[in-house]
């Protein structure tokens, strides 16, 4: 199996038990997921993306992570920022203005 490049996680607040109902879910996380696979595959990027159950970091939500690079964003509240997000991608570049800091 080839796997993909990068895994971006859209945390979509899901707890053990029960339905999303925290802080990203209701700030539109679910919205944008959709838009990030869209995305990505204009750009050539070979990605694959999730939502997640809580991240734990929800004042700073909506939250997106990238793996295997391990950059948090924190406030990814609209399409331009992800755009932001997936042209530093391109460079394996992070946009330190959104990283969530320890
Ligand atoms: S609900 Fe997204 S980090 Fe907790």
């Amino acid at each position: 199996m080839k796997k993909p490049d990068y895994h971006i996680l859209v945390c979509n607040s899901y707890r053990v038990a029960g339905d999303a109902q925290g802080a990203c879910n209701k700030k539109g996380a679910t919205n944008f997921i959709q838009y990030i696979n869209d995305e990505c595959m204009e750009r050539g990027l070979d990605v694959a993306v999730s939502s997640t159950a809580c991240l734990n970091v929800c004042a700073q939500g909506p939250v997106m992570v990238v793996h295997p690079l391990n950059f948090w964003y924190g406030g990814i509240d609209s399409e331009e920022k992800i755009d932001e997000i997936l042209d530093a991608l391109e460079n394996e570049e992070a946009v330190e203005a959104y990283l969530i800091s320890d």
